[in-house]
């Protein structure tokens, strides 16, 4: 099954596993007596989904691939600062996107008067509220869930739903670009711009064109068939040419630092991985693009 324009899932299934499959690595990240992140809600999350292979990798009952676990923290982490180093800046419109199994509206300290906006698929976005509701876990700021495609016009919902243009926003788009076709991310950072006022920022994925292959789609897939994965990366992504999230940002004026996948990992007291498929991602890593003010 491939992908078709206006297609959509919930978290068992197309893209949506993929949120599922990272919320799965997240709670084996938060569990044993290292644990190397803290998200208190993934199991949960992962469990309700109900999907075997994922409710076994966030119990712990089997392991993640190897490396899986840091990538993962570095991953998390990264997003997480660019967050919260917005907020303590002064930013109070914070706005998911694609947010999956995200709990960050949950379980990150947040100042008073914060709203983050979660945007993601209908189905995935009732999903992750109904389950933590019906838990009792309430939200850590005021929480905005809005059900979006991100290829059609989400602008006008956001907007009615109370973000306002016109203060600063921190947005992240963690795991989503290589799920859009090039025109649709485009588009989507487009919007984005014309949304973030001065002294916004927005955090995402730096990938390195020439290494994030339909081959490398294929190879990571196998890898993860051989423990049990069900995901085929390759029928999901949208390989092949499109501009590089930083030159189309720079292009829009936005401000861009780019970091290494070897420096997000040093930062964090980790040493970069040395499995060939994860090193693959070649000079791929993190970006920040920031909206200085005049
Ligand atoms: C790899 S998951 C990442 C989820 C979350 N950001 C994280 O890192 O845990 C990809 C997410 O992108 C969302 N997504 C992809 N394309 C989308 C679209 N066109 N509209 C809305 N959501 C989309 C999926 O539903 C899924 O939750």
């Amino acid at each position: 099954m491939s992908r078709t324009d206006g297609d959509s899932w919930d978290l068992a299934t197309s893209v949506g596993a993929t949120a599922t499959s990272v919320a799965a690595s997240r709670a084996a990240a938060s569990r044993g007596p290292d644990p190397l992140l803290d998200d208190p809600y993934a199991e949960m999350l992962v469990t309700a989904v109900g999907v075997d292979h994922f409710t076994a990798l966030a119990r712990g009952e089997i392991d993640v691939v190897d490396g899986g676990r840091q990538y993962m923290a570095v991953r998390t982490r990264f997003f997480d600062k660019a967050l919260t180093d917005a907020a303590a800046a002064g930013v109070r419109q914070i706005v998911i996107l694609a947010a999956g199994l995200d709990t960050r509206a949950y379980r990150l300290d947040w100042p008073a008067g914060t709203t983050v906006f979660e945007l993601d698929q209908p189905q995935v976005i009732e999903f992750k509220t109904r389950v933590l509701s019906d838990a009792g876990v309430t939200p850590s700021a005021h929480r905005v869930a809005v059900g979006v495609d991100l290829r059609d016009d989400w602008p006008q919902t956001l907007r009615r739903n109370g973000f306002d243009p016109g203060r600063p926003s921190a947005w992240i788009a963690e795991g989503l670009l290589i799920y859009l076709p090039p025109d649709a991310q485009d588009r989507l950072l487009d919007n984005i711009g014309a949304l973030s006022a001065p002294g916004s920022v927005l955090a995402t994925e730096h990938m390195d064109p020439g290494a994030m292959t339909a081959d490398w789609a294929k190879e990571f897939s196998e890898r993860s068939r051989r423990h049990g994965g069900t995901i085929d990366l390759s029928e999901l992504f949208y390989a092949g040419e499109r501009t590089p999230a930083g030159d189309h940002l720079a292009r829009a004026g936005w401000q861009i630092t780019v970091l290494s996948n070897a420096d997000a990992y040093a930062a964090q007291g980790f040493t970069p991985p040395t499995d060939e498929l994860l090193s693959m991602l070649g000079d791929s890593g993190y970006l920040t693009a920031r909206r200085e003010e005049p």
